[in-house]
């Protein structure tokens, strides 16, 4: 089978198209045939070893020090149940199926993993490039405002880097949680974030943090441009500010919380099945909508790494594994 494979850290560039062998489930596993797979940040990071942060060394030592220890490529993915191990008791051949992985291998005709994988059903109304686009973003908006900040009804919340991977669910997410929502973005960027519930678009390009006047009681920096200083300075009495990426000066400021009643919390999102299964509701419930800029052929897939890399998308970057003409048919096979 065909996957999306790199054998050195680098640019888009080392990013190959590679034939290796289909895996077998095991006793415990599914096996889904790949038909969409998103490149998002984490992939991107992983392909180029650019980990932010006090993550650069740990990361090295998980993901390979001089190389890649693990090939594959890939970690969000959309597709059909092929076949499944005799042991599993929540999945059957021929279900829709998205979801996320850790263990790469997600941009790939078929991959397998354990039943209690991040994999859920994919909602009815979704095609499967619309199912792949929203893992990585959903989960991270999810987890980080509804669990970490437990961010409530009329509260007022402060998304920076509103149009990227995470910051296009974090607006749906919150203002299905009721709140406020002030996102920050490029100039490129205004309408979208607006068009996806924003009720105040602010341009970094034309507003400088100092120049805020509003106050917040969540503050969520997907991009790394907030300093915990400033954060306290745009919090209101009991706000809490959540960084996505986390640094030395972001370690320092955790350690201080209990000197200051406006707190920062460190925190990385684990990709549950739980979590996903309750992405999938707000979706089936209208609450949060994929947003897909570009749908890239696999053979295009060192292209999408690179316009994933410019760090200024505006939605996800899906990668075709198998076209959608493909698709109907197979979703016509097993009665759907
Ligand atoms: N801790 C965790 O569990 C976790 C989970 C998920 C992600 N992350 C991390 O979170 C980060 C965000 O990922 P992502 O996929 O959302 O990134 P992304 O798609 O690259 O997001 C880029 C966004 O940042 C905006 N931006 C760029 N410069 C800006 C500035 N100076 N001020 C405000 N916004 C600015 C861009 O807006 P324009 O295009 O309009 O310029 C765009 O909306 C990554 O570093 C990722 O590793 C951490």
């Amino acid at each position: 089978m065909k996957a999306l494979t790199y054998t050195h850290y680098g640019s888009p560039r080392v990013v190959q198209i590679t034939e290796v062998p289909r895996p077998e489930p095991q006793h415990d596993e599914i096996l889904i045939r790949v038909h969409a797979s998103a490149v998002n940040t984490s992939d991107w990071r992983i392909r180029a070893a650019a980990f932010p942060g006090i993550t650069a060394l740990p990361a090295r030592l998980i993901f390979g020090l001089r190389r890649p220890r693990n090939t594959r490529l890939g970690s969000e993915f959309a597709g059909v149940i092929e076949a499944v191990g005799p042991d599993v008791k929540s999945f059957v051949p021929g279900l829709r199926v998205f979801g996320i992985t850790s263990k790469g291998g997600a941009s790939a005709e078929y991959l397998a993993l354990p039943e209690t994988a991040a994999v859920a059903e994919i909602p009815d109304n979704l095609s499967f490039e619309e199912a792949a686009a929203l893992p990585f973003g959903g989960l991270s908006a999810l987890v980080f405002l509804e669990q970490f900040a437990s961010l409530k009804a009329n509260q007022r919340v402060l998304i920076v880097g509103a149009s990227g991977g995470v910051g296009i669910y974090a607006v749906q997410i919150a203002k299905a949680l009721g709140a406020h929502v002030t996102g920050l973005s490029g100039p490129d960027s205004q309408r979208l974030v607006g068009s996806l519930g924003a009720d105040i678009t602010l341009n970094y390009k034309t507003i400088k943090l100092s120049e805020i006047k509003d106050r917040f009681d969540i503050i969520l920096d997907t991009v790394g441009v907030v300093s915990p200083k400033q954060a306290r300075g745009l919090l209101r009495r009991n706000g809490l500010f959540l960084p996505l990426n986390v640094g030395m000066r972001e370690l320092l400021a955790a350690a201080l919380n209990p000197f200051f009643d406006r707190k920062i919390r460190l925190t990385v999102n684990p990709n549950t099945a739980q979590d996903l299964r309750q992405l999938s509701r707000l979706v089936r419930d209208g609450k949060v909508q994929p947003v897909i800029e570009t749908v890239y052929p696999l053979a295009e897939a060192s292209v999408a790494h690179a316009h994933v890399e410019t760090r200024h998308r505006k939605g996800a970057i899906v990668l075709s594994i198998l076209a959608e003409e493909t698709d109907s048919a197979a979703v016509a096979a097993f009665g759907r």
